[in-house]
């Protein structure tokens, strides 16, 4: 791994249209050098690199101690882009980026030649994503190549939905963060298997099945395809996970949630509680956060809340349990990951 002085990287604000330019500039200078630089998008901070550039590319699985065997996301800015990115553009694909993209959408299709190994990580096919995010649409298109970018957070941690969440984590080990406030969705995009037929969700997100069927007409079940573990690893049991141990549970009033809390093994001073619908009073807990009973809303913060939840040393995070609708699903998703 790159040897840095602790958080040495430069963090580069993007909020007048000068600095955004300023920004760009720098950005797309150390990437056409083939370094590793941290971006905002629109669902989490991703860790980019030039993606037709192997050694680059080598240098994002080092920065984040990413294992070899897991693919990263080739993000471009138009599809024109993405088409060269891919062996074959089905009209599938087409009607997907015209419902879906630039957004929190990635297909997954046969690669074609100018991406290479590390990218997909072996295997014959490439996921590619057209952000909606402004900065990095504009670095893309300055650099002229397309960016591979996983999320920016050491492998199997919280993902970083802030400039600030990367510079914690990796800000020793990279040259440059830019701060482009913070995600607006706020979990990872949904992952679209399109060299299957029927498709196949691989990870769900905030497009979700049913909007999804809306364009494609047919879906595979959930596991219809057999080990799709071994086709997106993102989807391995335990990920995107807190220090701290995550549990949910429903209470219906502060007597439940208290009684549920001294059984969980800890002193109540270690919990931290995250609530959207019955809220309790602080009393003896660490802390206790409100997040909107809103899945849009929800969505944005959770990370962000369990980022402070590890920062403040809670031991335990209870979080009160989501509802089961559709709407709600990949948020489930990513608790239960983090909960493994
Ligand atoms: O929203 C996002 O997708 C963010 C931002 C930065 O774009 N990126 C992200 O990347 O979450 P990462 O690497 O943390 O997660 C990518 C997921 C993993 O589960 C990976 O296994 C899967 O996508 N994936 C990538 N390429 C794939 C491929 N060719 N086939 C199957 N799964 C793939
Ligand atoms: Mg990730």
């Amino acid at each position: 791994m790159p040897k840095r002085k602790p958080s040495s990287a430069e963090i580069l604000p993007t909020d007048s249209r000068d600095l955004f330019r300023a920004a760009v500039a720098r950005a797309a200078q150390l990437l056409r050098a083939g370094e590793v630089v941290a971006v905002p998008t629109e669902t989490v901070y991703g860790l980019a690199a030039n993606a037709l550039d192997a050694q680059a590319v080598r240098r994002i699985f080092a920065v984040k101690e990413r294992p070899a065997f897991n693919p990263v996301i080739v993000h471009v800015a138009s599809q024109a882009l993405a088409e060269q990115c891919v062996a074959h553009w089905p009209l599938m694909a087409t009607k997907l980026a015209e419902a879906f993209w630039p957004g929190p959408l990635t297909l997954v299709l046969p690669r074609s030649s100018i991406i290479p190994d590390e990218v997909t990580a072996g295997g014959p096919t490439v996921g590619v994503r057209w952000p909606s995010h402004p900065f990095i649409q504009a670095l893309i298109r300055e650099c002229g190549f397309p960016l591979a970018a996983p999320s920016a957070n050491p492998a199997n941690r919280l993902s970083a939905t802030t400039a600030e969440h990367v510079r914690r984590s990796l800000g020793n080990r990279i040259p440059l963060i830019v701060d482009g406030g913070a995600s607006h969705v706020g979990i990872e995009s949904t992952v679209l298997d399109l060299s299957a037929s029927p498709p196949q969700v691989l990870r769900p997100g905030m497009i979700h099945q049913e909007a999804l069927l809306a364009v494609t007409g047919e879906l595979a079940r959930p596991g219809a395809a057999g080990p799709s573990v071994l086709k997106s690893p993102g989807l391995l049991r335990k990920h995107y996970a807190p220090r701290a141990k995550l549990v949910q549970h429903t209470w219906k009033n502060e007597e439940g949630l208290r009684v549920f809390s001294s059984s969980v093994g800890v002193p109540i001073s270690k919990i931290h509680i995250i609530a959207h619908t019955h809220i309790p009073s602080l009393g003896k807990f660490s802390g206790v956060s409100v997040i909107p009973h809103d899945p849009e809303a929800f969505a944005r913060a959770i990370y962000s809340e369990l980022h402070r939840c590890d920062e403040s040393g809670a031991e335990v995070i209870i979080i009160e349990a989501l509802p089961e609708t559709i709407e709600w699903r990949a948020i489930a998703d990513r608790l239960s990951r983090a909960a493994a």
